[in-house]
């Protein structure tokens, strides 16, 4: 009896919620997760699962990982092998985390976010004092995101954004004077900048940046080769690029582990923590169980003209770091 009044309160906050809740749609039937990649309109469908799924989607991460994504993304950073001064490119770079990782691991001095779901940029944030870019403009359909940063603003092919600089900052450029750098040689100013894009058709320079990073992006793109030839265009000669996938792993115990986990459990955390209904927490294990496997992911860096090509399996093969360069001569 003494639970009662409880109980009717807590129910009426409940519905009260769920009647506020904006619909959210349907990204992933069960028609569509036979071939998630197979889908003319994949990239509209990850977009709006990501959109829907931003507020939870680094707690998600954390649960869903024990928190082991934070050690896979300093791996991650590690192997980038960044310079002081460099440019860093994150991909698919949601809500920020990697972006964080880069600054709080190493001394690049521009650090550029791109992502198409507006809400996980409006979930990025970062360290008081870092200076982030904001864009002027807001995107169409959004209030808080902008399409792009002016300051660093290019084109996209629909000629909606702000033209950019000529050329990138050159690698031995920096925002510090000589004298500042030494003040504080641990301590570089860095920018960010948050770009609303596809990261198939990037607003950036050719040979502009010194590392790219993508962790668990690939995966979704409408066109895995466009997207690593985007890379290679944007990428200046020398620079690494690392990406970070989900795989399957060979060993069939740890495979049937894998997959009991991914199919049973994961959906469930996911329906808790962000109460989706865009059957992102099924497209998930189903994109990554049709998803090329990791040697292939290595064969199409190298046909986008990458070498030095190597991967290394993390978590028991559920991982797979991808690491390529960008040779010094050889053209964009
Ligand atoms: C699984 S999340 C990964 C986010 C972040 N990199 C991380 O490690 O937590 C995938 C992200 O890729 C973005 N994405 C997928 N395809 C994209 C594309 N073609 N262009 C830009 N962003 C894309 C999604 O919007 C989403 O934010």
């Amino acid at each position: 009896m003494l639970y009662r009044p409880c109980y009717g309160r807590l129910k009426l906050v409940i519905m009260a919620r769920m009647a506020n809740r904006a619909p959210q749609p349907t990204a992933w039937d069960a028609a569509a997760l036979g071939d998630p990649h197979a889908q003319h309109d994949k990239a509209a469908r990850v977009q709006a699962m990501f959109d829907a799924i931003a507020p939870a989607y680094e707690r998600f991460n954390t649960v869903a990982t024990f928190g082991r994504d934070a050690a896979w993304r300093r791996a991650a950073v590690a192997a980038a092998d960044v310079r002081r001064g460099d440019t860093v490119l994150d991909l698919c770079c949601g809500t920020g985390d990697m972006l964080r990782a880069f600054a709080q691991h190493t001394q690049a001095a521009l650090l550029i976010g791109v992502d198409f779901a507006a809400n996980m940029l409006v979930h990025a944030h970062f360290r008081k004092g870092d200076r982030l870019a904001l864009p002027r403009q807001a995107a169409p359909g959004t209030t808080r995101v902008p399409l792009m940063s002016a300051e660093s603003g290019c084109r996209t092919r629909e000629n909606t954004m702000p033209r950019c600089r000529e050329g990138a900052p050159a690698r031995s450029q920096s925002p510090l004077s000589p004298d500042c750098q030494a003040a504080h040689p641990h301590k570089p100013a860095r920018t960010f900048h948050l770009i609303r894009a596809d990261a198939l058709r990037l607003p950036l320079a050719d040979a502009s940046v010194d590392v790219i990073s993508c962790t668990f992006g690939v995966r979704n793109f409408q066109d895995l080769g466009l997207g690593l030839s985007e890379m290679f265009r944007v990428a200046r000669p020398g620079a690494r690029v690392v990406i970070l996938e989900f795989a399957t792993p060979e060993h069939c115990i740890l495979r049937w582990v894998y997959r009991l986990y991914c199919d049973a459990v994961l959906p469930c955390v996911g329906a808790l923590l962000s109460r989706d209904r865009t059957g992102a927490y099924r497209y998930l294990p189903r994109s990554i169980d049709t998803f090329a496997p990791a040697s292939a992911l290595s064969a199409s860096l190298k046909a986008a003209g990458f070498r030095a090509v190597t991967r290394r399996t993390l978590n028991f093969g559920g991982v797979v770091l991808h690491r390529g360069t960008k040779p010094e001569t050889g053209g964009t």
